[in-house]
């Protein structure tokens, strides 16, 4: 997937509408632990915590110059997704349903109810709500909002844009996989800006679709069991996605729960954020990549915030014990 710079600079200017550019800094605890220069990019400071409303409001605003009678939305989610288009619909004022699966998030429940979003429980996975959004999305004459779409990548890529563009040349960026959206983003504005940064997909030990299908260089499913980072629980891989992963991506590491929590609670006691397991992944990937990383400018994507609160407080005492083993 290509994007040129054009297009992602159109992308930029309706997310300009909307909010500003996230914080992009060093922390002096950070750099002193890797001995490097470590940029964090802040995109648990959107306005819904979360990187993906970029490429809500992105997708949500060229599908209504397209279908400007479109009956609503519908998705499925693990939260911060559905968050993201419940947030551009509100804008636009179209109705929204939302698939999640039983035992979501809580928290990322409420933050999409108090968006307005008509929220439904349904299945024991991520896939099983998303087949189930389809049904509904057939019934009821509504416009199925993938998790995978260019549009989507086109608007996640403005963080990516903000990013190259804040921090100095980056050597190496550590980015998280669930469905893709956010690593295609980055393959996408690196090439569109012309620069050689090495690019490390993270992916979930507990999830490992994507780290399996990367060495099979094929689609591969697996079953998605990370309790902690459910922005990761992907089962299936999207093609296109995985297109551009094995076609631009330079490596992927996993990272298990443990591994996770380790970095919600380095990413706390060195910057007092609130990182849900998802957005602590990056940093995860790029503790155990320590060794390879002394004096080399690396950039860390902070990707999301929304962690329930008994979890995360489970997490910073130490009291949280991964039940899961790795998949492989
Ligand atoms: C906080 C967080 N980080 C990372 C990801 C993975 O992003 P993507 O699905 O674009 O690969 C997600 C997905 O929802 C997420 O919520």
């Amino acid at each position: 997937m290509r994007l040129t710079l054009d297009e992602l600079d159109e992308a930029r200017s309706i997310v300009a509408r909307h909010f500003g550019p996230t914080p992009c800094q060093r922390w002096p605890l950070l750099d002193a632990e890797f001995g490097s220069e470590l940029w964090l990019k802040h995109e648990n400071h959107t306005p819904v915590g979360a990187f993906k409303i970029r490429g809500g409001l992105v997708y949500v605003e060229h599908l209504l110059r397209r279908e400007p009678d479109c009956a609503g939305l519908i998705t499925a989610t693990r939260g911060n997704h559905g968050q993201s288009i419940g947030y551009a619909a509100r804008l636009h004022g179209c109705r929204c349903v939302v698939l999640v699966p039983k035992g979501n998030s809580s928290e990322k429940n409420a933050a999409m109810r108090a968006l307005g979003v008509e929220l439904i429980e349904h299945g024991d996975d991520f896939q099983e709500a998303r087949e189930q959004a389809a049904r509904i999305a057939v019934e009821e004459r509504l416009h199925f909002v993938p998790s995978f779409h260019r549009d989507l990548v086109r608007g996640v890529a403005t963080y990516w844009l903000e990013f190259f563009e804040a921090a100095p040349s980056l050597d190496i960026v550590y980015v998280p996989i669930g469905q893709g959206s956010g690593i295609c983003a980055c393959v996408a504005a690196r090439n569109a800006l012309g620069l050689a940064t090495r690019i490390i997909g993270v992916v979930s030990a507990h999830a490992p679709c994507y780290s399996l299908s990367w060495e099979k260089r094929a689609l591969v499913e697996a079953p998605a069991r990370t309790v902690l980072a459910d922005g990761l629980a992907c089962r299936r891989p999207d093609p296109e996605s995985l297109d551009v992963i094995l076609a631009s991506v330079d490596e992927i590491l996993t990272v298990t729960d443990e591994d996770i929590a380790n970095a919600m609670r380095l990413l706390f006691s060195s910057t007092h954020n609130a990182v849900e397991g998802g957005g602590a992944a990056s940093l995860a990937g790029a503790i155990q990549q320590r060794e390879l990383l002394a004096e080399r400018r690396v950039g860390i994507i902070v990707s999301g915030g929304n962690v329930d609160s008994e979890l995360f407080a489970a997490v910073l005492s130490s009291n949280w014990n991964p039940t899961t083993e790795p998949e492989n």
